[in-house]
């Protein structure tokens, strides 16, 4: 399929197009690159990489029908995009606090800018099946808020509690409401931590700033410098919270996965809220708390240096425990984690940090 990976020059986007590659899709990029990074998708990938705002109309549209200045002379020239998988946000918790509105225009606002164009009748009537260009979406864990239960299900109530957590919620309201509007197909994917390295260590997590607990703890362990951890009285058995980690790579695969949903013919077109076949929601995890604690012993094994940690007081809003419940995506799509492991993922982890620090 002709895949549009919005923010895929970003760290799950770009694993994706190696994934989308892999297994022979035909994926184009659209990324403003304010947190994005070019060199790994135009040069190591060779995917045409437009550089924008999904908020940006003409822009968009001359992308999903292919007449784009930079997609002239490529294999996508003329040619309507497919499906479209829609990374591009931004994903700063504590960011999205203090200032809402930059978190509502970019990661709503925005969103509701192309699923606009996928469900407007300039792209349904040039497509063969009359219906939008179907869409697998981003979520989060953040949606679920302090949840009431763990693990967590795809119907665990969402309550989300703070505005990155609530902007996704809103998007993946408004899919809903497509589906039944216009037939929009779509997978709503809720990560939980998503974390590690492909494990050939060409690319890897390179967030600036950096807020993700391994990236900071590996930085700490080779640089010296003390790391934060907020909290460590929570009642866990060692008073730090417990997180669900994800490989990247297998996160990358769940989305050729989920990709295969649109690709079967026979979709029961079922305009119920409750029983929606248009829109399959999944969440994406491990199934296994790793405490804090746990995830610096790790490092500190692997890298055999010591971190130093500086206890500060809980963050507001941070939940005790985020694990998930994946058996859905696992039964329905057959997703199965080639590396569930922790220390797989520290380890992968840590090569990317040295390769990509020390070369
Ligand atoms: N990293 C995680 O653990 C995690 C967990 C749950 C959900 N998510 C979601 O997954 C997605 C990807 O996360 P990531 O960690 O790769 O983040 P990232 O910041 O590395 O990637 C996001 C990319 O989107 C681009 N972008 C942002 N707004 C844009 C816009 N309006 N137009 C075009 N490009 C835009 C950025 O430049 C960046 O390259 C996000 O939607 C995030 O909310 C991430």
């Amino acid at each position: 399929m002709r895949v549009l990976v919005t923010g895929g020059a970003g760290y799950i986007g770009s694993h994706t197009v190696r994934a989308l590659i892999e297994a022979k899709h035909e994926p184009v990029v659209i990324d403003n690159l304010v947190y994005g990074h070019k060199k790994v998708i135009q040069n190591i990938f060779k995917t045409p990489l437009i550089c924008g705002n999904i908020g940006n109309t003409n822009l968009l549209k001359s992308v999903i029908f292919g007449t784009h200045n930079e997609l002239i002379s490529t294999n996508h020239e003329g040619k309507m995009i497919d499906a479209i998988i829609h990374f591009a946000a931004y994903a700063y918790v504590g960011e999205s606090v203090k200032q809402p509105l930059k978190y509502y225009k970019n990661n709503v606002s925005e969103s509701i800018n192309l699923l606009d164009i996928i469900c407007s009748n300039d792209v349904i009537s040039r497509r063969s099946s009359s219906d939008p260009i179907p869409i697998i979406f981003s979520s989060s864990c953040a949606t679920y808020g302090i949840p009431k239960e763990t693990p967590i299900t795809e119907n665990t109530p969402q309550n989300p509690i703070n505005p990155y957590g609530k902007s996704k919620l809103m998007v993946e309201e408004i899919i809903k409401d497509l589906a039944i509007s216009c037939n929009l197909k779509s997978v709503i994917l809720r990560y939980f931590n998503a974390a590690g390295a492909s494990p050939d260590s060409v690319i890897g997590e390179d967030h600036c700033p950096e807020t993700h607990l391994i990236p900071l703890a590996i930085k700490a362990a080779f640089e010296s410098k003390p790391l934060k951890i907020f909290g460590d009285d929570y009642p866990t058995f060692d008073g730090t919270c417990l997180r669900d980690y994800i490989h990247v790579c297998d996160l990358a695969n769940a989305h050729v996965l989920a990709l295969k949903i649109f690709e079967k013919k026979q979709v029961h077109l079922k305009h119920d809220y409750k029983n929606n076949d248009l829109c399959k929601i999944y969440n994406l995890g491990n199934g296994s708390g790793i405490s804090v604690k746990q995830i610096i012993n790790i490092i500190e094994k692997v890298t055999q240096k010591e971190i130093k940690i500086i206890i500060e007081k809980r963050r507001e809003g941070d939940p005790t425990s985020l694990i998930a419940s994946a058996s859905k995506i696992i039964q329905e799509l057959g997703w199965e984690p080639k590396y569930p492991n922790i220390y797989d993922i520290v380890s992968h982890s840590i090569s990317w940090y040295t390769k990509s620090s020390f070369q």
